[in-house]
């Protein structure tokens, strides 16, 4: 057993290293059909992102450290490196006034359409701690949108005295584990949230680092900012209404399973695509995350073989 967990730990201590690495310079795809994949594949790495992070707080609520140590760990990598090596190949980070200008309308469309409109769904569906949630979701995005538009006012007209807004750092609020509150249509809304709000977050991480290295410290705080506010609120927020956060075995399982299907399924898929035409790169790029999703699986099933075997221990103590 200590071979085991000495090994989760090697993993788990060479993920952590790998922080917010730097993407190395990629060229940018043209193909439509690679470039619609790698969004999906950046949507999918920020949820596994957030999600990692929700189960490993937790792990350590529960006590166990090893897995707490490798669900963090392994976050780590799905933005630090999945995420921003996608992200480089299709030049998904702008300038700061182009990251802006997207970030801008998405936050409104959100505030405007997509979360009242839940709400509304919500109130149909009989869940109304699902609408108040939509409907603070909503009011929030607004406030993210005129802070946005704010700073791409002060940017672009330096003379006018207007400084760019830094945001608040909002606290984050804990994860209640548990069954699904909502049913229906609703449920699917509470699940779509929570992919748009880790998406966010990722985004707003990049933004706020290419801010930074530009010297423009005030935006990066606000990128910061407002993507903490997406991932410690708003992400768990809705996480506690979907059921994400389950036990630490049910939990593990669920990563299992998505990370055999992008290593054995969505990954191949896309890296046979780009390879066909012609787009060698990205299919390079999807090969070698294939194979970084096979060891994340096999870490976790480590991680799930140990505790289940710790379980058994511990009964058979008892009996
Ligand atoms: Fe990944
Ligand atoms: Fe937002
Ligand atoms: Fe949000
Ligand atoms: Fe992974």
């Amino acid at each position: 057993m200590r071979t085991v967990r000495a090994a989760i730990a090697v993993v788990a201590s060479t993920l952590l290293g790998v922080g917010l690495a730097q993407a190395p310079a990629r060229a940018a795809v043209a193909d439509d059909t690679t470039r619609a994949n790698t969004l999906t594949a950046m949507h999918g790495e920020a949820f596994a992102n957030a999600s990692y992070l929700a189960y490993g707080a937790e792990a350590a609520r529960n006590g166990h450290d090893d897995i707490a140590d490798l669900f963090v760990a392994t976050a780590a990598t799905e933005l630090g490196e999945h995420f921003t090596e996608e992200a480089a190949l299709v030049d998904f980070v702008g300038t700061d006034v182009a990251n802006l200008r997207t970030s801008i309308e998405g936050e409104w469309h959100e505030a405007t359409v997509v979360y009242p409109g839940y709400a509304q769904q919500a109130r149909r569906d009989g869940c109304p701690r699902a609408a108040r949630l939509f409907q603070e979701l909503a009011a929030d995005e607004a406030t993210h949108a005129a802070q946005f538009r704010l700073a791409l006012y002060a940017i672009t007209h330096p003379r006018s005295g207007v400084r760019v807004p830094i945001g608040t750092a909002v606290p984050p609020v804990p994860i209640v584990a548990g069954l699904p509150v909502c049913s229906g249509v609703t449920q699917d809304n509470l699940e779509a949230t929570l992919r748009g709000e880790a998406f966010a977050n990722a985004s707003y991480t990049r933004y706020a680092q290419h801010a930074r290295s530009g010297g423009r410290l005030r935006l990066a705080r606000l990128w910061t900012n407002t993507a903490g506010q997406e991932l410690g609120e708003h992400f768990s927020e809705a996480a506690t209404l979907a059921g994400l956060v389950r036990s630490d075995a049910e939990n593990l399982r669920k990563a299992i399973e998505g990370e055999t299907y992008e290593a054995g399924t969505m990954y191949p898929s896309f890296a046979r695509q780009a390879a066909s035409v012609g787009e060698d790169e990205a299919a390079d790029l999807f090969a070698e995350i294939a194979h970084d999703e096979a060891g994340h699986a096999s870490a976790f099933l480590y991680a799930l073989v140990d505790l289940e075997l710790g379980g058994m221990r511990a009964a058979v103590r008892r009996s």
